[in-house]
This record gives C-alpha cells, sequence and structure tokens, in this order.
C-alpha cells in the first residue's frame, strides 16, 4: 500500500476501518479500552485491535453552521463583489484574531500564496527559497511566476526546513524566503527573520497548515510580509476551500485586494482596474461557515494541544519513536499534524510500510507524509518546458539538479508518520490506546516481520 499523504486515502481507511470492525460512529458512544492488550497478538495477525471505536469525525458541523449557510442562501448574495458583506466581516474578524493589520480572504490558499508572489513581484529569473518537505501547492505557485525555486533541506528532528542551512542558498537572484510551518509547527523564526532583514529579502509565511501556531506568543502569518492560510476541508478552520493572505504592510494589501478582484481598485463591483488580476474571490458560502467555524477553533485547538502533549510523553517512552521536535521560540504549535519518526532498527527491521499497515488494523488511521518535491518528475519535465528553456540559460537548468539535493529530506521521506488533527479531539484514552497499539507492534516486530 503506498502511504504517502492523500486525504482520500486517509478518509476511505478510516471509514473501511470503522466499517470493517462492524461498528459505526455514534456520538456519545462509550470507548472500550482492551487492558492489557498489550502482550495480546496485534490485530494485524488476527489480535484484537488495540481501537475498536472511531476517532472524531471531521469536520463538527453544529447549528450555527446551519444557521450561517442558510443566511447567505436567502440573502441572495451570494458573490462578495455583488453586494455579499460575509468575506469582508471574515477578513476582518481573522486580522483580528491573528494580530495582523489586514486580510484578504481568497478562494484557496494555494490562491492565496499566487497573490502573494505576485504583490512582492516575483517573476522569471527569480529564485524562491522553499523545503522539500511540504505539500506540493508551496512549489506550484512558484512555479507559476516561473521563477526558480531553490530547496533548503529539512531539518529530521522538527521536520521542517533546516533555517541553518538557507544562507547558503542565497544569491544575487534569490528575491523570497518562503518558509512552511508545516503540520502546523513553526519553523524556527529565530533564524529566519534576522537573515531575510540582513538580506533584504520578504518572507512569505506558508501558515496554510498552522491556524493556531505562534512563536514568541506572535500567531505565525504576522511574523513576515505576508503568510497565507489554507480553509480546504482537512484544515483546522474549515470550508470546504478558502485562503486568506494576512499582512500589515498597506502596499501589499492593497495589491492583494486588487488582485483578487481581476485587478479592480477599490471598488469592489467597479470596472476601475488598476492592475492586471484574476478573480481568486472567497464565495460569501465559504465565509459565513468559516465566521461559525471561527467559534470553535480556540476550544478545539486547546484540546488538540493537552491531547498532543499527552501523547508525546507517551511516544518518547517508546524506543525508535521520535516526534517532531519544536523550536525553543513556539509558543503554540498547531497540531494540523501530529509528526513522528519511525526507526525501524527499534522495530525488529520492521518496514515503515509494514508499521503503518500494522497501526491502521489497530484502528489508528495514519499516513506515511510525502515525498521528496525536489525530486518530483513532473518539476523536472516543468524545468525542461518551453517556458523555461525560453526564460532561463541552458546553464541554469542543467545546474539545477546539482543545487538541490536535500539528503536529509530523503531520509525524512522515508521514515516519517503522520496522525492528523481530529484524531486529537477525543479523550485522552485516545491518546493511550495509540500508543499501546505502537507498543504491541513494537513487541511482535519480529513475528510481523515474518508474517
Ligand atoms: C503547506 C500548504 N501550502 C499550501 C496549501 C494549498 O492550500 P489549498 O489546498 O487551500 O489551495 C496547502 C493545502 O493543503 C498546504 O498544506
Amino acid at each position: 500500500m503506498n502511504h504517502s499523504y492523500s486525504r482520500r486515502h486517509f478518509l476511505r481507511t478510516m471509514s473501511v476501518g470503522v466499517t470493517g470492525a462492524g461498528f459505526t460512529a455514534r456520538a456519545g458512544r462509550r470507548l472500550v479500552a482492551f487492558p492489557g492488550s498489550d502482550g495480546e497478538k496485534p490485530a494485524i495477525l488476527g489480535g484484537a485491535p488495540a481501537k475498536n471505536t472511531p476517532f472524531p469525525s471531521w469536520p463538527v458541523i453544529q447549528e450555527n453552521d446551519e444557521k450561517g449557510w442558510m443566511e447567505v442562501l436567502r440573502s441572495k448574495d451570494w458573490c462578495r463583489a455583488s453586494g455579499g458583506h460575509y468575506a469582508t466581516r471574515f477578513e476582518e474578524t481573522w486580522a483580528q484574531t491573528l494580530g495582523a493589520k489586514y486580510c484578504v480572504a481568497t478562494s484557496c490558499g494555494t490562491m492565496a500564496l499566487y497573490a502573494s508572489l505576485n504583490a512582492l513581484g516575483i517573476g522569471p529569473g527569480d529564485e524562491v527559497i522553499l523545503p522539500p518537505y511540504t505539500f506540493v501547492a508551496t512549489l506550484n505557485v512558484i512555479l507559476m511566476q516561473h521563477a526558480l525555486p531553490v530547496f533548503v533541506d529539512s531539518d529530521r528532528e522538527s521536520l521542517q526546513i533546516d533555517a541553518r542551512k538557507i544562507e547558503s542558498k542565497i544569491t544575487s537572484r534569490t528575491r523570497c524566503i518562503m518558509p512552511v510551518h508545516l503540520g502546523g509547527n513553526p519553523v524556527d523564526l529565530d533564524v529566519i527573520l534576522p537573515l531575510a532583514k540582513k538580506h533584504n529579502l520578504p518572507v512569505l509565511e506558508d501558515a496554510c497548515q498552522a491556524h493556531t501556531g505562534a512563536w514568541r506568543n506572535r500567531r505565525v502569518s504576522t511574523l513576515g510580509d505576508l503568510g497565507c492560510f489554507s480553509f480546504q476541508a482537512s484544515k483546522n478552520l474549515n470550508s470546504g476551500e478558502g485562503g486568506a493572505i494576512l499582512t500589515s504592510d498597506p502596499a501589499l494589501h492593497e495589491f492583494c485586494k486588487s488582485f483578487q478582484n481581476q485587478g479592480r481598485g477599490t471598488t469592489e463591483a467597479s470596472f476601475g482596474y488598476a492592475r492586471q488580476g484574476a478573480n481568486l474571490r472567497m464565495t460569501e458560502f465559504q465565509a459565513a461557515l468559516l465566521l461559525q467555524q471561527l467559534t470553535r477553533l480556540e476550544e478545539q485547538s486547546h484540546v488538540r494541544e493537552q491531547n498532543a502533549a499527552y501523547l508525546t510523553g507517551l511516544l518518547r517512552e517508546i524506543p525508535g519513536i521520535a516526534p517532531a521536535r519544536m523550536y525553543e521560540g513556539t509558543t503554540r504549535n498547531g497540531y494540523h499534524l501530529y509528526m513522528f519518526r519511525y526507526d525501524k532498527n527499534q522495530f525488529s527491521g520492521l518496514p515503515r510500510a509494514r508499521f503503518l499497515d500494522a497501526l491502521e488494523k489497530e484502528g489508528i488511521p495514519c499516513a506515511g507524509g510525502y515525498t521528496p518535491l525536489n525530486k518530483e518528475p513532473f518539476l523536472k519535465a516543468t524545468l525542461q518546458s518551453r517556458a523555461y528553456r525560453e526564460l532561463y540559460a541552458e546553464r541554469d537548468i542543467a545546474e539545477w539538479e546539482e543545487r538541490n539535493p536535500c539528503p536529509e529530506n530523503d531520509k525524512l521521506c522515508e521514515e516519517a508518520v503522520w496522525f492528523f488533527q481530529e484524531m486529537l479531539l477525543g479523550p485522552r484514552q485516545d491518546m493511550d490506546q495509540i500508543a499501546e497499539a505502537i507498543r504491541k507492534i513494537q513487541k511482535h516486530a519480529g513475528e510481523l516481520l515474518r508474517a
């Protein structure tokens, strides 16, 4: 089974796991623990699963969501450009929540990043620094600008960009540093921000997975020049699709606001064009849902943080399991993902794929995370495309590969394991069951290897 991250795969796994065990998700169902099941056979070998009830489902839908949705429906103002006001309200609320001066809502996180790179004037011939361990959108938006992506290797301990390696990748063509707070875990901004200042480079924070992440008590997305969020279905703040740009710079704000509305000037519905743009507008339905989901974000985030801290305590006790390190300046981890590294040597050499299969059979959904983005065949094809060959010297393209090895990230992609944010929303007992499942697999790893 391919355990690289796929949300669809995860959802399928959840429902197969749940119905396969003969249970359906019912609110209020009491969790049943199997005392002493550490010693029992792993479920993949026919034993009882460590967890036989589902984790909380996502998204959470309550009456206020329905009310917000129906308000928009009945108002008939479904588009912000023709009378709607929910997108504007969401922008004001989200900016205030994070402590930024401005927010511009967009149709999705990819478009938030796209608008931001345009606002920074990134284009052909420019180099943009990014991590290799991220969702493909971070890379795609750089390629959309026909700029050159420059990968900085991962810090395997944190699963984030290795900030100490950024400076050696800066050249006279570098125009932007684009760190990603992957899984909600903030990057080392104590290194990145002064470095960007020293080289006079803007920082575009990809905070698409980090809705409540904070660095020294300031929310991520507000520390760089621009910060972007995604509100896609899996995210901790969710409207199916959606995105936002945060900035405190009036000129960047003005650009993004105009750009997402076909380059129009300040009057949203007018035909006064200030610049080239596109339609990246958030719908009123998305904004109304976000305003309602936002009422639960804090409470949910605290539950995730508490469960994650408890789980980390349990997993640290298991040889071969290394929960993602948080840098010293992290005052809050947004926990979109709970990430750790798996060392098969502590599990009798059991390959990660087999470990993941065994975990799923124990009733614990999981994934193996990303594959190395810097080695993507589509990326090489793009760099060989007509546009890139027109824009870059042959030598630039030829040398690109040797400039972009990420050996630490290659290892990381083979050892990472992810759990998903909704798994942290249940009772503490769920965390005990996760740890119990892993201990059980470890104890029987030799048998599993031979089976
Ligand atoms: C790190 C990162 N960047 C960008 C995006 C793109 O966001 P969207 O899917 O809303 O376009 C995502 C979404 O998953 C993401 O995880």
